[in-house]
């Protein structure tokens, strides 16, 4: 009779017990699914993160392991970035096509400069076999290609490369300004060049456009000068620039302390490891530009 009673009760506590795991499961569940569907919390798998005092941004698209500015790193940065960063440039034919390079040479089996070739030309080049033999076949894009493929998925960056053609700087400027208008992504986009001067154009033909003042290596004499005037925040402020993307090389805390004090935004590029990227975290940038934004946790 006892082993009976016991054996019983073990059965009902074998039952509380799977009855208590089954809606733990449950609850476990139900809070995945509203932490992934209402506030987009990525658990498993370090995608975007909730955090958006820092943006993480695709330089050239997942540039690490797709041919840069290439769809293919566009496509793949979409899981893991906030705003997807590309470069362009006119061709002979006044068509903004999205290309690091002032040539052909490094990045397609073309040679010679993108502005002396019609968009016919361009596109019959192959801009994958240089990065791997998987990407042959990978065309250049365009930029209103891009603009189509990213509207309502991602934010974007364009940068505008200046080349030592001046008439040619202001049409890649206004192309610029026309096809992101043409889509109605102003708010979605976010214009950076090296040339200060072609982001002034910018802006007085298209005030509510958002322009980032870039710094690296290249124009670091000035940027030192500016530094040393104590005149960098101001300078920056007199452009109307939203904020300033710089060199990781050229940036301190100090510098970002003394931005943001004046209320801007300040990006670092590029960085491709986690204990790097924490660095600058602490201090409090608000983008950062990596190849790898799969490897990087913000
Ligand atoms: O805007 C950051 C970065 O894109 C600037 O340098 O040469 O990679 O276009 P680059
Ligand atoms: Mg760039």
């Amino acid at each position: 009779m006892v082993a009976k009673l016991l054996r019983a009760e073990g059965k009902s506590v074998a039952m509380r017990t799977r009855k208590n795991s089954i809606l733990l499961l449950l609850i476990a569940i139900l809070v995945f699914i509203i932490g992934k569907v209402i506030f987009r919390l990525d658990f498993l798998n370090g995608e975007k993160s909730m955090k958006k005092d820092t943006l993480l941004v695709a330089h050239r698209g997942l540039s690490a392991s797709y041919p840069e500015n290439g769809f293919a790193a566009f496509k793949a940065a979409l899981k893991f970035a906030d705003i997807i960063e590309l470069d362009v440039h006119l061709t002979r034919d006044n068509v903004l096509v999205v290309i690091h390079d002032d040539t052909l040479d490094r990045t397609t089996d073309g040679r010679g400069k993108v502005a002396d070739f019609t968009l016919k030309e361009i596109k019959d080049l192959d801009a994958g076999s240089w990065f791997g033999e998987e990407f042959s076949g990978e065309r250049i894009p365009t930029l209103e290609e891009v603009l189509k493929f990213v509207k309502g998925k991602i934010k974007l960056n364009i940068e505008i490369k200046n080349i030592e053609n001046e008439n040619l700087n202001l049409k890649t400027v206004e192309e610029c300004v026309r096809l992101v208008k043409k889509f109605d992504m102003v708010e979605d986009v976010i214009v950076s060049s090296f040339d200060h001067d072609i982001l002034s154009h910018l802006k007085e033909i298209a005030p509510k456009f958002r322009i980032y003042l870039i710094f690296g290596k290249r124009n670091r004499h000035h940027f030192y000068n500016l530094i040393k005037q104590n005149e960098l925040g101001s300078y920056i402020q007199k452009r109307q620039a939203e904020g300033v993307n710089i060199g990781i090389l050229l940036l301190s805390s100090k510098i970002v302390e003394d931005l943001k004090k004046v209320g801007l935004k300040v990006g670092v590029y590029t960085i491709n490891e986690q204990n790097v990227a924490q660095k600058f975290l602490k201090l409090g940038v608000n983008l950062i530009y990596s190849n790898a934004p799969d490897r990087l946790k913000i």
